[in-house]
């Protein structure tokens, strides 16, 4: 086995974590909590729920680069010898980086705010622009994770 595996390994499985957690997130979570719960029960399951998830963001959000431009050294000469599809990987990285940088320093802080006031109609507010903002990290990193796999087949 060359030293390329576990590292390719880290970074499928930081990738899976990461987009897989926000498809769980948007897709299942999202519809269950609305039919199960009222707002104030609601509001506090996000709130707990992102401040377990974003510890395995962060971790993805290191480990996908750190792993990734290992790869670059390890098989493909560098950064400056990246594909295209990786040029395109890198990118899209930073546009879901910035998303994910929103959801956390701006409005997850807004939203914890709104529980403590217990200002539910505020909350409300708040979690649906995270969903909004949610939901397109997901778009994109589906759309990274379809381009990177489908590369072979160009
Ligand atoms: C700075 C950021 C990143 C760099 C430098 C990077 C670099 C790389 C490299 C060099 C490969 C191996 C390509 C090959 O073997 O041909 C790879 C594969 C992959 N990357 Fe990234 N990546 C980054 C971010 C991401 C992100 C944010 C995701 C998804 C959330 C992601 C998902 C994947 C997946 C799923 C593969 C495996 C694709 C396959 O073999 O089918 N990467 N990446």
């Amino acid at each position: 086995m060359t030293a390329f595996a576990p590292v390719y390994a880290l970074h499928v499985l930081a990738a899976l974590v990461w987009v897989g957690g926000m498809f769980f997130a948007w897709m299942i979570l999202r519809p269950a909590a609305v039919t199960a719960l009222e707002a104030p029960a609601r509001l506090k399951l996000w709130s707990e729920v992102f401040r377990r998830f974003f510890v395995w963001v962060w971790a993805a959000v290191v480990v996908l680069p750190v792993t990734g431009i290992g790869m670059l050294q390890l098989s493909f000469n560098g950064v400056a010898g990246a594909p295209r599809y990786v040029q395109v990987m890198m990118g899209l990285y930073v546009a879901m980086l910035a998303l994910f940088l929103r959801v956390q320093a701006l409005q997850l802080p807004e939203l914890r705010r709104a529980i403590e006031a217990s200002d539910w109609p505020a909350g409300g507010a708040v979690l649906g622009r995270i969903r909004r903002t949610v939901g397109s990290n997901l778009l994109l990193g589906l759309a990274l994770v379809a381009i990177v796999a489908a590369r072979p087949h160009w």
